[in-house]
């Protein structure tokens, strides 16, 4: 089960899943690059295709972290502007449920990661099989919060029962973590989430909420590794 995998089985996994995802990337496309460890591997990879000269691609980052990689091994990236479209985006994801609801934002980037899904063509999910869920809910839902909201939102999501926490810079506490943005980031603990739509909504009412890690019929295929096997599925 993929509960009891150790760090190098995930690790593996992620690795699978990403070197399959080059199979989707066709030459001359325009890509977005995800955010995350899974997504990582994916990066380094596009990277030794574009040297082996096996491929010739643009992209896009969803964060800072995605970008300085994307630089260091050869990609070529190209600045957000009006009418730029990508024909694909290659994600990890924190959480899997049917239909290919998503839980995103463990690694803080949600509110770009977000703004290329949306601006892509085709978003292909990439995991391990950890990340595959019964129901969303049991990952904390991450948001990306003003500063000057922080209070209320933290009420307003406390009503909800979604048991708010601002996150930490785990290399800088008791600092708060910033997203690339300089926003906060708060972890909403619900547990399960029975009806991600209904609270999607009611998230995006909330005032100085920038955005909420729920990915709702924004991919179009996730490939999810799971031991030797690849499993390749759609909404
Ligand atoms: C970052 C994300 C990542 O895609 C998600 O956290 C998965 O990360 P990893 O591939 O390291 O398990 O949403 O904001």
């Amino acid at each position: 089960m993929a509960a009891s995998l150790n760090q190098a089985q995930t690790d593996k996994e992620k690795q699978r899943a990403a070197a399959q995802a080059l199979r989707w990337v066709s030459d001359g496309m325009l890509v977005g690059l995800g955010s995350g460890s899974t997504a990582a591997y994916f990066i380094q990879l596009l990277g030794d295709a574009l040297r082996a000269g096996q491929l010739r691609v643009q992209a896009t980052a969803t964060s800072l972290a995605s970008e300085a990689l994307a630089r260091s091994v050869g990609i070529a990236l190209v600045e957000p502007r009006r009418g730029l479209r990508f024909d694909l985006t290659v994600d990890g994801a924190d959480e899997i449920a049917p239909q290919l609801a998503l839980v995103k934002g463990g690694g803080g980037a949600l509110l770009r990661e977000k703004v290329l899904a949306t601006a892509s063509d085709y978003l292909l999910i990439i995991t391990d099989s950890s990340k595959l869920v019964p129901q969303l809910g049991r990952f904390p839902l991450p948001l990306e919060v003003v500063p000057f909201a922080l209070p209320w939102v933290l009420d307003a999501v406390a009503q909800l029962g979604g048991a708010p926490t601002v996150r930490i810079d785990q290399k800088n506490a008791p600092q708060p973590a910033l997203s690339d943005q300089g926003n906060l980031l708060v972890d909403c603990h619900f547990n399960s989430i029975p009806d991600p739509a209904g609270l999607a909504v009611q998230l995006q009412a909330i005032p100085g909420i920038v955005e909420h890690g729920l990915f709702l019929g924004l991919a179009r295929a996730a490939i999810v590794a799971q031991g030797e096997e690849l499993l390749v599925l759609r909404p």
